[in-house]
């Protein structure tokens, strides 16, 4: 059995991630890059199924990818190997050995879906849905109501990975830190969902003219089932998923960097189901606009989190939580619950 704590290598290791929505890959070629550690990860729409593997040309290590986001084909500018079809072409196949060619494959990790959700995982200890508990319908649920891709905002925080997370748990610096943006929707304590691997804060908003003008437009939209408020899903260890009203949904990563004092960053909009086109062309700025408003929110995180000092994750100087971060007490016992988990 392993001890607590797991390294950020094992936690990624052992998990399921949420890693994107269907809808964010329709067309064949259609990628998505993001790093973890010091790897990145690839999720690809191989002619109409999506495969997720560690961009890497088995040939010689060259990276397939260079951009986050795109559309192209999984091809090696260095000596031509390419995927497609879910299988490997090698120019010249001659020239290589057959028993080295035997070993020849893309790295790609278990995938598994929640709906129209897709989850990956390097060699997890547990079936996704035991992993996600009552957390898996509604994320199935939501999934539905969720069409596309409208920002990609990604950068490394100058921080732990442990501290930005605990950040984005907890609503209590909320007024202080965001007083112009996300402050401004001046949330209710709302309630906390926990289970094992995931915890869900629903908070209404205090805000009644905002809620006025946001039920306004629900008619644009075609949802169902929608918090009519704020939600935020964590997923253990490293995944939110944040929204208001469900309009559109903010998919976040808070991936360890290789570096112990830095975060892979990034979150991701995805814009609701809308009624028509119609809808979508009037709902065009009010998604340029919650994008804007989300990058703001992340910016001053960031700035706080930078401010924290080296080490604070593991001092437990600093253990001391209110109950409006009750969330932040169930992420640290999730660490220590990981620590226990047979490895597989
Ligand atoms: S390293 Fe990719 S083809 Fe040689
Ligand atoms: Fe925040």
């Amino acid at each position: 059995m392993t001890t607590y704590p797991l390294s950020a290598p094992q936690l990624r290791n052992t998990f399921w991630h949420l890693l994107c929505h269907r809808s964010e890959l329709p067309q064949p070629g259609d990628f998505l890059k993001l790093d973890w550690l010091d790897q990145e990860v690839v999720i690809f729409n191989d002619d109409g199924e999506l495969v997720v593997f560690d961009n890497l040309c088995p040939h010689r290590g060259t990276r397939f990818f260079t951009d986050n986001t795109g559309n192209g084909a999984i091809a090696c500018p260095y000596h031509g190997w390419s995927y497609r079809a879910g299988s490997l072409h090698i120019p010249c196949r001659e020239q290589y050995a057959a028993d080295d060619l035997r070993n020849a494959r893309l790295n790609t990790l278990q995938t598994d879906w929640c709906a129209d959700f897709l989850f990956a995982s390097i060699c997890p200890a547990m079936p996704l849905d035991a992993q996600l508990g009552d957390t898996f319908n509604l994320l199935g649920a939501l999934s539905f109501n969720i069409d596309g891709l409208a920002d990609v905002n990604a950068y490394t925080f100058e921080c732990d990975w442990r501290i930005a997370l605990e950040n984005a748990l907890e609503p209590l610096h909320v007024p202080f830190i965001h007083p112009d943006s996300l402050g401004q929707l001046n949330l209710g304590d709302g309630v906390n969902d926990f289970t094992a691997w995931t915890s869900v804060w629903q908070a209404p908003l205090g805000n009644i003219a905002m809620e006025k003008k946001l039920k306004g437009i629900k008619r644009l939209f075609q949802l169902e089932g929608q918090y009519p408020g704020y939600q935020s899903i964590y997923l253990f260890p490293f995944t939110m998923l944040s929204s208001t009203f469900g309009y559109s949904y903010s998919l976040q990563h808070f991936f360890p960097a290789e570096s112990a004092n830095r975060t892979h960053f990034s979150s991701r909009l995805l814009p609701g189901v809308t009624k028509n086109a119609a809808a979508s062309t009037a709902l065009a700025e009010f998604f340029r606009s919650t994008a804007a408003m989300n990058r703001q929110v992340f910016h001053e995180d960031h700035q706080i989190c930078q401010r924290i000092v080296h080490g604070a994750a593991d001092n437990e100087r600093f253990g001391i939580l209110s109950v409006r971060e009750e969330k932040i007490a169930h992420f640290r016992r999730c660490l220590k619950l990981a620590g226990t988990l047979q490895q597989p």
